[in-house]
């Protein structure tokens, strides 16, 4: 028989069923709570509600555990490309050789952007934010293939839509960035992998093909892998949410890169640089910004540490700090900055505060220092994020469909007046 969870209240005896995951993650399934009571739960955040059934990653927060589809990111990090991890994230499984150069040539095929496309581009005031222009492009892409806004979640129309958005991505991303920095856009080069592409449209001239160091390929491919889900954060629950309504694909992972865009998800990694900078510069000593920080009436936070579910500490912040160290002497780079982090994060390991709360570098801390190491401009920053996290926001719209998910519609706590009488507006 199965485990049930009981509730009394008001003098009534309710039973829910308890579920437990494939990794004994436990729930209480309260989904006929309020038909049978009346009654609601209340859970601002959601920090303790389970939205979905997934089996796309599994994070245990306490133990500092990532894995995609089964596979640890420690294995998938030194293992994988980011076509390689975008692939496993997608369809549940690591391609065979054959699979990977199918799929690899639809990313190389889908690159381009029809030519009216390209010509929105020039529209955006140059001081565009790029994370504006890629939520904005993304929705416009669909209206150049209409074909994707009625997908599938399986077949080869899935297929073909799924590595145009992944394509695509990388071309807007790259043109946005060109465009708003007055320099013509470079077109994609069918002949390079997937990050030498991306490269080569960031940072080729019409003089000079940007020449790929593997160093910094590797970097890049290790940036995105880490990206490239992270179960229902902010960003993907808001892909689900729109997705819910049966909104197309483009129009949810728009949506999702607009709630990226914060400082308290992705945008902290450009904020984390913004920060290390002022303590650089500022000659203040750490302990002003520990102290700031605490001060509840102050608003300044640490960016780049704390997270709603990693309690111990984020395995992708451990990553990427080792492989900040590996790129830095590879290029021969001396970047201050490091120094700071590295003193900070030191610095928060004596301090009771953040022991005491579990607030460890997060994968927003390091990112950013990694990121500049291979010459990715700060507003570009969390764009990249964006182009990481887009297997996990495709594999989670198809899995939300697959899987006919109901409409998101939470319900609230009304605490405004009660009724009264309207006065009209002579006698007010
Ligand atoms: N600096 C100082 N104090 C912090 C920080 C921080 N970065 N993060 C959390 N705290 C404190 C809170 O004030 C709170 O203190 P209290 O218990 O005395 O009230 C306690 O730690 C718990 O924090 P919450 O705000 O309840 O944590 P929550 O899960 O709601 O927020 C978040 C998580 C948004 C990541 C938060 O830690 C934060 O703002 N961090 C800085 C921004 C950041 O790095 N975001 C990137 C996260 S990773 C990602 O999205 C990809």
């Amino acid at each position: 028989m199965s485990e049930k969870a009981t509730l009394n209240i008001h003098g009534k005896s309710y039973e829910f069923d308890v579920i437990t995951g494939t990794e004994n993650e436990t729930c209480i399934d309260i989904q006929q709570l309020r038909a049978e009571s009346g009654i609601i739960t209340m859970d601002p955040g959601f920090g303790n509600t389970g939205s979905c059934y997934s089996s796309i990653t599994y994070v245990d927060g306490a133990k500092g555990i990532l894995k995609y589809r089964g596979y640890p990111i420690e294995e998938i990090a030194e293992k994988a490309s980011f076509t390689e991890t975008a692939y496993l994230v997608l369809y549940g499984e690591l391609p065979t050789p054959q699979q990977l150069r199918e799929f690899s040539s639809r990313l190389r095929e889908h690159a381009p952007l029809h030519t009216n496309l390209e010509h929105h581009f020039s529209g955006f005031p140059k001081e565009a934010p790029p994370m504006a222009i890629l939520s904005a492009m993304l929705n416009l892409v669909s209206c150049f293939h209409p074909e994707v806004l009625e997908v599938p979640t399986t077949g080869e129309q899935f297929d073909r839509t799924a590595s145009l958005l992944l394509s695509k991505v990388r071309t807007i991303a790259a043109f946005a960035y060109r465009m708003a920095s007055g320099k013509p856009i470079n077109h994609p080069n069918p002949n390079l992998s997937y990050c030498g592409n991306f490269l080569h449209m960031m940072f080729s001239d019409p003089y000079q093909e940007y020449e790929v160091s593997p160093v910094v390929d590797k970097a890049l491919n290790l940036f995105l892998v880490l990206h490239a889900d992270h179960e229902q954060n902010c960003s993907t629950s808001t892909v689900r949410v729109v997705g819910s309504s049966r909104a197309n694909l483009f129009s949810s992972v728009a949506a999702g890169v607009c709630a990226l865009w914060g400082p308290l998800h992705g945008g902290a990694n450009a904020a984390v640089i913004a920060m290390l900078e002022d303590i650089k510069d500022s000659g203040r000593p750490l302990n002003h910004y520990l102290d700031r920080a605490k001060d509840k009436d102050d608003q300044f936070k640490l960016m780049g540490f704390g997270h709603r579910v990693y309690k111990n500490f984020d395995p992708r912040s451990l990553i990427l700090k080792n492989q900040v160290h590996e790129v830095l002497k590879a290029l021969n780079i001396q970047d201050g900055l490091l120094d700071v982090a590295l003193e900070l994060e030191e610095a928060t390991l004596k301090d009771d505060y953040f022991v005491s709360r579990n607030l460890y570098p997060n994968v927003d801390f390091y990112s950013g220092i990694l990121l500049r190491a291979i010459g990715i401009p700060l507003n570009m920053y969390t764009v990249m994020f964006a182009i990481g996290r887009m297997p996990g926001w495709i594999a989670n719209w198809k899995e939300l469909h697959d899987h006919k998910q109901r409409i998101s519609r939470p319900r609230q706590i009304y605490t405004g007046e009660t009724t009264r009488p309207f006065i009209p507006l002579m006698e007010r």
